[in-house]
């Protein structure tokens, strides 16, 4: 059980929480949560938004029960947190872009600062897409040297794989699948953390199976973070 220590509201359906718990998580990992005894059955995977040694903040999007009563969580409550669980993004090194789409930014907040600690000498650039209305674009600014905001639009549009030595992306599988169109030929490694619905988290249940260039992987226990090439791979060849 973790406590909460704030939750507040960020724009319209968008929320940070931070829990008091004692952890080394890693970037890019994720953490089950629940807020209630029997319903809805199944924790909710949520990611590492930002950590210390004795808090885990999250960011997440209120999109229906689970989420929603995540919302209405005050300060003191108690909150059932797993985790961490999942791989890692890789600690890439240079000229780094990291891509979110909506709810996708929330890992990479912490994956800045944590490529900016490996290496201060790496340039990050931070890419964030919404669908309505920016969310935490002044807190991105504290972790990244540059951030680039798109909203209505096409976070892809704005992006010139060419100019980096690596790509971290998150959200919505057509915006990372066009990221991974345009970078594929370039000397830019991609990575791209999924975010299929899981049900157990921990490896058990093959509910979060994606398939990939060398066969099926459970998203929880493999991932969430793969190689590009793995997942967007042809499957005629
Ligand atoms: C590894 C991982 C990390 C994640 N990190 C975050 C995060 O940091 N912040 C955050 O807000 N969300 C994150 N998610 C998504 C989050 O888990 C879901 O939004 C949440 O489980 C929805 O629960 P709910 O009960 O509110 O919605 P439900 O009532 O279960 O569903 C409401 C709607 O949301 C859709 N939905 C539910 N889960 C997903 C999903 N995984 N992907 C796309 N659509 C979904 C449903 O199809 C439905 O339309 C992550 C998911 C994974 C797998
Ligand atoms: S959620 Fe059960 S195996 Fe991944």
């Amino acid at each position: 059980m973790g406590k909460v220590l704030e939750n507040k509201k960020v724009s319209k359906d968008f929320f940070l929480m931070k829990v008091e718990q004692k952890n080394q998580a890693l970037m890019g990992q994720f953490y089950m949560l629940r807020a209630w005894e029997q319903y809805p059955v199944l924790s909710r995977p949520v990611s590492i938004y930002d950590r210390d040694d004795n808090t885990v903040t999250f960011l997440y999007k209120a999109v229906g029960k689970g989420t929603e009563i995540f919302s209405r969580l005050k300060k003191d409550d108690e909150i059932k947190i797993d985790g961490p669980y999942g791989n890692t993004f890789p600690y890439v090194e240079g000229r780094i872009a990291l891509v979110g789409g909506g709810v996708g930014i929330a890992p990479l907040f912490y994956t800045a600062k944590e490529l900016k600690k490996q290496n201060p000498e790496s340039n990050i650039t931070i890419y964030l897409g919404f669908s309505d209305e920016a969310v935490l674009t002044e807190e991105f600014k504290t972790v990244g040297d540059r951030i680039i905001t798109n909203v209505g639009g096409f976070i892809t549009d704005e992006i010139n794989p060419e100019e980096y030595d690596a790509i971290l992306t998150c959200g919505p599988l057509p915006m990372m699948r066009v990221l991974y169109e345009k970078g594929k030929d370039t000397k830019a490694e991609i990575y791209v953390s999924m975010e299929n619905r899981m049900a157990c988290g921990v490896g058990a249940c093959l509910v979060c199976t994606c398939k990939t260039a060398s066969g099926n992987k459970k998203v929880c226990k493999d991932g969430p973070v793969f190689p590009a090439k793995e997942v967007f791979y042809d499957e005629s060849k």
